[in-house]
């Protein structure tokens, strides 16, 4: 191994029975080891994209060789525009044409897209098979891979099909990113810089100080990265897996963010650049709440701006833009009763739900955006 390569790094969930491990590291998708204590079955199904499978499924089906009889591969179009009703039965389709039975262990293997579907997939196969997730880009490895929301889009609204439903073991290999396009990158880094305000000021400092090495994707960097931001995620699904409250919090930036991607058609903005964007215009309600000073907004807008993000929210309608976003917020998960719930930023490194006023909602809305 050359000089800069980090140790193995593993973060533990802890769910009792549904507990996983993270292993975090170059060079781990394709060793056996990674998959060494992974139940024995007969088969398994590699789920992956157009874009990821000629990089990587040859080298993984390979790694898996020793352990199944039986390795399928099913390659689904790239986008989250296909992360639909009709791209999921693909993999059903793909399960049953080889007769894979409830011991078959799906591999997701690409980014939160080809994750979120094979995990939604894995929970209603038969009821239920195991699953492992290879994530590929850096939103995957620091947030979609870990915690087991699963589920795909309805075109009123986003990740509105799904099931809870945790993986076997998550693989997150370094190396993976180096094929990763830039702007790929810094949708990463928003859900990383996410971490800071709503739970960790050392590291939301951390992450200002190493900004230009994330950004030049220094292994280093990337590996406290994603360790990091695997162990916050962790210690707030550990308390709160099924979102009765506590982990809300990982949606700071998102209530804006899916108001972006549903208003502009998904796959416009990607989905860590509405988070972005989502961020700084959920300062902005933090700060007009009174809850944080005008200081923390420039600093996060800033942090999110050098991360190669968009911090001007787009227009989504010519008549009446404010409306159109609370007309889409108001679709989101979160929302109780046709009331916007939003995640604000409380105090260092706390984070809260509140609701807010419309007037005042449509003010974030017209100083935010073009
Ligand atoms: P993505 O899966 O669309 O991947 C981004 C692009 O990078 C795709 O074109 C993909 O083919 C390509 N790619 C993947 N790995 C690559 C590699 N190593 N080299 C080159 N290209 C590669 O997008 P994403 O940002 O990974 O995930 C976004 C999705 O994750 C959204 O659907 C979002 O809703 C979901 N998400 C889920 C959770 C969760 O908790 N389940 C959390 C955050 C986001
Ligand atoms: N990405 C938000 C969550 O996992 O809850």
């Amino acid at each position: 191994m050359g000089m800069n390569v980090p140790d193995l790094q593993t973060v533990f969930i802890d769910l009792q029975d549904r507990s996983y491990h993270i292993a975090i590291r170059g060079s781990l998708f394709d060793n056996p080891l990674s998959y060494a204590e992974l139940p024995a079955a007969s088969s398994a199904l590699i789920v992956s994209n157009t874009t990821v499978a000629p990089l990587y499924a040859a080298r993984l089906t390979t790694a898996l060789q020793g352990k199944y009889a039986n390795i399928h591969t099913v390659i689904l179009p790239d986008g989250e525009v296909y992360k639909t009703w009709q791209t999921l039965n693909l993999i059903f389709d793909a399960l049953l044409t080889n007769g894979c039975d409830r011991k078959t262990v799906l591999f997701a293997l690409g980014g939160g897209v080809v994750g979120d579907m094979t995990g939604f997939a894995a929970a209603s196969y038969m009821r239920g098979v195991p699953f492992v997730q290879v994530p590929t880009t850096l939103l995957a490895q620091v947030d979609s891979s870990v915690g087991g929301k699963t589920g795909i889009n309805h075109p009123l609204g986003k990740n509105m099909i799904g099931a809870f439903y945790q993986p076997l073991k998550v693989v997150c290999d370094l190396d993976t990113l180096k094929t990763l396009p830039q702007r790929e990158l810094s949708a990463g880094l928003a859900e990383i810089i996410k971490y800071g305000p709503i739970a960790d000021l050392d590291f939301l400092a951390w992450i200002e100080d190493n900004i230009a090495a994330l950004m030049a994707r220094d292994p280093a960097a990337l590996a406290h990265a994603v360790k990091r931001s695997c162990e916050i995620k962790a210690w707030v699904v550990g308390q709160d897996e099924r979102e009765a409250g506590l982990r809300a919090i990982l949606n700071f930036g998102h209530t804006f963010g899916h108001a972006i991607e549903a208003g502009l058609g998904y796959g416009e903005w990607l989905h860590g650049e509405a988070v972005g964007c989502g961020m700084v215009m959920a300062a902005h309600l933090s700060q007009r709440l009174g809850l944080v000073d005008a200081a923390f907004v420039q600093r996060l807008t800033t942090l999110i701006q050098k991360a190669g993000l968009p911090v001007t929210g787009p227009r989504l309608s010519e008549s009446d833009n404010a409306g159109r976003y609370l007309e889409l917020m108001r679709v989101d998960k979160k929302a109780e009763g046709g009331e916007i719930r939003f995640v604000v930023i409380d105090g260092p490194a706390s984070a809260a739900m509140r609701n807010a006023p419309d007037a005042l909602v449509r003010e974030v809305i017209d100083a935010c955006c073009a």
